[in-house]
């Protein structure tokens, strides 16, 4: 059992291969936090102290304060001044205090209400625990769902309004940690449109830290992942907390440092774009979000992270081989039609590619991005025969057919917008902001849903597509709603996501042989939840090899290789480039996005080679152990390689201002010392002792130059 009651202490442990969890009951009220590290049985006890100025409940002792314990769950108003939890009002003051009643473990999980959540396997138990406000009459169970073997464990919580009364959520983070020190530093993303996930690190200090969105997706701008560690921590040495959130909306991740040294770490849905009120009787199921220690470094976070991710929250397809595709965005932009996307189709056939992917500009007014969105059926002037004659004559290429969405947007100048303006996300006497000449649906109105269900039935249902790409090209300003109540407008945020989450999902039933692509203008929704729905994602707009280099290393960081979508771009006519954007773009899952129909013969027979080569390996990249041997954002290189059995896809990519002649001693520690290597891209040999020992590697210095061994032992 990875989950233990210990009667006499009061005290719950949750064991996973190489870690270890701990709180106790203290007071019968509180959940006092003892341990979260490294495998052990030696769980230290409370330590309870007296805090000055720390507020206790009359008739006990002082040193009882929430105030002065490390804590699993803290409640706004009652005693703990630290960053709370949960902040719930029956009566305006947003105080609430719940004690502990009970507990329960059992085999499996809980689902959530139209949210996202890891998926329970044959191993997976669940340690719930309820607590009780006896003011309003709510019950919170606060959930541990325990993926032992990939040393995660993840927490969600589920609030039933057992009163007479509404209550309003008003912040709802439903995983605190904390740790009983400070002398962390902090990993996370920042950046911005083109410029995704740009990685950075500092010591904690006190106070509260923070990177969360406000904007209704994950965003360009922060990412829910987040890490601690120590400040020596590197690749692999070191501890290392890794955090996340299953959810693709406004969110925050918070760490503050308090008076006594200790950490706090928190994720959750905040309180700024959020707040929730729940009717007598109703219950309400926060988002998941997950944790993981590793007392080796990154390196093994990473790997844990990844296999979780591949094995609990992308779904099944994701595991097959992902399609090479052909998308036509970069190529044609909005400039596309029938006849040029045939000659399109059955150039992708005779070079090898799986997939023709048709991007925007194929529906409604929109030759343009101001005009057409939400007008979900064809351009006749494009698709003269229409869009059914049109899929058929791509497949007939011998190709499969995927398609562009963006079902969450509306142009002004579209006929959706003119019939229902009140579908639109606006502010009663507020002119709603534009962006991208585009506003957004109001995805918590059922009507909205109902009628996306409808048309996009009319428009695909009998259509043989094999993929969708779903885009996301704004974010949500003027948030307001001309379908919830005035005491129900603080909620659009969360349900704007519920509303998302259920038409993914009606894609996924409605449309069985079909996979999603999910993308917010490249990168901006590169999240565990929309990882659920999709198999992959759009990694960023940006196809330059050199940004690309970047953001693909960092994206690896917290999100394994089968989640990011990779475009060779444009090489135009030049061999060295095209085969540096080729070794780039095997990072992850290999597409390109190009004018087909300009490409010399000697372009197109390389191409062609190189999907032969990509698919040789492609299972490697998808499914292996990821290991980081050099990071873009510190050297003039970058090096990693994916293991996977007797197989190893090493690959160094040089910077453009990378030193000349310059040597890298590169260890595979993942390579077995007793076997014999052979390049299969050059037949060279190398003994595993070798290659643990360190490879060496010339960097040539030169523009465009990369390095890619697929190193395959001997049996
Ligand atoms: C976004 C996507 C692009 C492309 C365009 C189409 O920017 O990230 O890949 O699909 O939209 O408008």
């Amino acid at each position: 059992m990875s989950i233990r009651y210990i009667k006499d202490k009061k005290r719950f442990i949750i064991n996973t291969q190489h870690t270890t969890y701990a709180f106790d009951v203290a007071y019968d009220h509180y959940l006092y936090h003892t341990y979260y590290g490294k495998k052990t049985s030696k769980i230290p006890d409370p330590h309870f102290h007296t805090i000055s100025f720390a507020p206790y409940l009359a008739g006990q002792h002082p040193r009882s304060s929430p105030d002065s314990f490390p804590l699993e769950v803290s409640f706004y108003g009652s005693g703990d001044f630290r960053p709370n939890s949960l902040r719930l009002s029956a009566d305006g003051t947003g105080v609430c205090d719940f004690v502990y009643q009970s507990y329960r473990i059992f085999k499996g999980r809980v689902a959530l209400d139209s949210l996202p959540a890891a998926r329970a396997d044959g191993d997976t138990q669940t340690l719930e625990i309820t607590l009780l406000d006896e003011v309003s009459g709510c019950r919170l169970k606060l959930y541990y769902t325990v993926f032992a073997d990939l040393d995660v464990i993840s927490r969600y919580m589920i609030l039933e309004n057992g009163g007479k009364d509404s209550v309003t959520i008003e912040k709802c983070m439903p995983l605190t940690l904390d740790l009983c020190r400070s002398d962390f530093d902090m990993v996370s993303f920042y950046g911005t449109y083109n410029q995704e996930l740009r990685l950075q690190r500092h010591p904690l200090h006190h106070g509260t830290q923070s990177v969360y969105s406000n904007r209704g997706a994950s965003s360009h701008q922060y990412n829910p992942f987040l890490a601690l560690c120590d400040h020596k921590a590197n690749e692999e040495r070191g501890e290392v907390y890794g955090f996340n959130f299953v959810y693709s909306g406004s969110f925050l991740d918070e760490v503050d440092v308090d008076q006594l040294n200790r950490t706090r770490v928190q994720v959750g849905l905040g309180s700024e774009c959020f707040s929730y009120t729940l009717g007598a009787g109703e219950t309400f199921s926060s988002p998941e979000a997950i944790m993981t220690y590793s007392a080796s470094g990154f390196g093994k976070m990473t790997r844990n992270l990844h296999r979780f991710v591949r094995d609990h929250i992308m779904p099944a397809s994701a595991l097959a081989p992902h399609p090479v595709v052909l998308n036509t965005w970069e190529a044609c932009y909005f400039n596309i039609d029938e006849e040029k996307l045939v000659a399109f189709a059955k150039e992708a056939k005779a070079v090898g590619f799986d997939m023709l992917v048709m991007d925007d500009g194929w529906f409604g007014a929109r030759n343009n991005d101001r005009a057409g969105l939400g007008d979900w059926f064809e351009n006749r002037a494009k698709f003269p025969a229409g869009l059914a004659s049109f899929v058929n004559r791509i497949k007939a290429e011998g190709v499969k057919f995927g398609i562009w969405i963006e079902p969450e947007m509306v142009n002004p100048d579209s006929d959706l917008y003119r019939h229902h303006p009140d579908w639109a996300l606006r502010v009663r006497g507020r002119e709603p902001l534009l962006s991208r000449n585009q506003l957004v649906l109001d995805m918590s109105n059922p009507e909205v849903l109902d009628y996306l269900m409808k048309q996009f039935e009319e428009t695909f249902g009998d259509l043989p597509i094999d993929y969708f790409k779903w885009d996301m090209n704004r974010h949500l300003s003027n948030v307001g709603s001309c379908y919830l109540a005035s005491n129900k407008q603080g909620e659009i945020f969360f349900r704007y996501m519920q509303g998302v989450y259920r038409l993914l999902e009606w894609f996924a039933i409605r449309f069985p042989n079909a996979v999603i692509e999910t993308c917010s203008g490249g990168g901006g929704r590169y999240d565990l939840g929309m990882m659920q729905y999709g198999i992959q994602i759009w990694t960023s707009d940006n196809t330059n090899p050199c940004d690309r280099t970047r953001i693909q290393a960092s994206a690896l960081v917290a999100y394994p290789a089968a989640t990011m979508s990779c475009h060779v771009s444009n090489p135009r006519d030049n061999l060295a480039s095209l085969d540096y954007r080729y070794k780039v773009a095997v990072g992850g899952m290999l597409g390109y996005e190009l004018n087909i129909l300009n490409m010399g013969d000697e372009i197109k027979s390389i191409m062609s080679e190189q999907i032969r080569e990509y698919k040789s390996f492609e299972h490697a990249i998808r499914l292996g152990d990821y290991y980081s041997l050099a990071s873009p954002e510190k050297y003039d290189y970058s090096a990693y390689y994916y293991a996977k059995e007797d197989e190893i896809l090493l690959t160094v990519i040089e910077k453009k201002d990378c030193q000349k002649g310059s040597t890298k001693r590169l260890k595979i520690k993942a390579a077995n010392p007793d076997a014999v290597y052979t390049d299969l891209r050059t037949g060279k040999t190398y003994s595993g002792h070798l290659l643990k020992e360190g490879i060496v590697i010339d960097l040539t210095g030169e523009a465009d130059s990369a390095h890619l061994l697929y190193l395959k032992a001997k049996a």
